[in-house]
């Protein structure tokens, strides 16, 4: 079985649902206390073992690769003042040198069609997917807790999180195949935004993926689907039909930090974590309330 190497995280969406913020500012480097959301998603990779990260850009979205190189003028400012941990938070991203690719999609089709675009990095083997916009806290990382178990398994892996049963209507559920017992399970299929009456589990996928290079063949032939997109999830549902799919319940909290409020609610649960900056928050936030 072939390890999973690589990563692919696709940045090239237009971020509609925090304009007008993301008129001038890619989405994936708004911030999220003082590490834009690109930061975590790729570190979470790197956390979890992966050797090469695969970015999906676009128009506009240049300054996320600036911000994983060398800033010269920046880091000789700070070293001339003697600035050190300034310094080496600047210098952090770097340590993905040589370990980075772009490729463009040239306009936002859809996130099918933005994982497509990089069949040619990945070639032939096992891949991760990871959303930027969904930041998972958890130890160890999200990702690197499925890597554990794609160990034992193979095939292909859909990270999912318990949600409210009547809020399964915001979110794409999992149906398992039987009984689940623990948080690893075979899955029958995958339902888009279900009613809660008719939702065959309370479990959404969440923005973390493992799958097998035979979807970049079907996601060739994946018609416009929802939203006049070409979708990742009509690609998996075909490859369903032809190989094993497990969902996988991983261990933490994840924050939407596509939405306004979902982004707002995750400055502040990372925040309040914060040894510097979680006394002075809790305290602000306290006699605002
Ligand atoms: P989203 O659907 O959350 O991003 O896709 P979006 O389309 O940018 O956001 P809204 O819905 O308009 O607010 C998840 C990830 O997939 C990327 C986005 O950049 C985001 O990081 N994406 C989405 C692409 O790279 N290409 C696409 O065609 C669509």
């Amino acid at each position: 079985m072939k390890p999973v190497r690589k990563v692919v995280i696709p940045v090239a969406g237009h971020g509609t649902r925090v304009l007008p913020a993301t008129k001038s500012i890619p989405k994936e480097l708004l911030p999220l206390v003082d590490r834009p959301l690109i930061d975590y998603v790729v570190r979470e990779a790197l956390d979890a073992g992966i050797e090469h990260v695969v970015l999906v850009t676009g128009r506009g979205k240049s300054a996320i690769e600036d911000y994983f190189d060398h800033a010269f003028e920046l880091e000789a400012g700070l070293e001339a003042k003697n600035k050190t941990e300034l310094l080496s938070s600047v210098r952090a991203p770097i340590q993905t040198a040589g370990a980075i690719s772009y490729t463009r999609q040239q306009s936002p089709l859809g996130l099918g069609h933005a994982v497509w675009c990089a069949r040619d990095i990945i070639g032939d083997e096992p891949f991760a997917v990871s959303l930027p916009d969904v930041v998972i806290d958890a130890a160890p990382s999200a990702l690197a807790q499925m890597v554990t178990v794609y160990e034992k398994t193979g095939g292909n892996i859909i990270a999912v999180e318990e949600v409210a049963q009547e809020e399964t209507n915001k979110y794409g559920i999992v149906a398992p195949k039987a009984d689940r017992s623990g948080r690893l399970f075979e899955m029958s299929g995958m339902v888009e935004k279900p009613a809660p009456a008719k939702a065959p589990s309370n479990l959404a996928i969440t923005g973390r993926y493992i799958l097998q290079p035979e979807i970049f063949g079907l996601l060739e032939k994946t018609e416009r689907g929802t939203g006049g997109e070409i979708q990742l999830t009509d690609a998996m549902d075909a490859l369903m039909e032809q190989q094993s799919f497990f969902a996988y319940e991983y261990e933490g909290r994840s924050h939407d930090c596509g939405s306004k409020l979902g982004w707002l609610k995750a400055n502040s649960a990372l925040a309040l974590k914060r040894p510097d900056l979680g006394k002075a928050y809790r305290d602000f936030l306290a006699a605002e309330l």
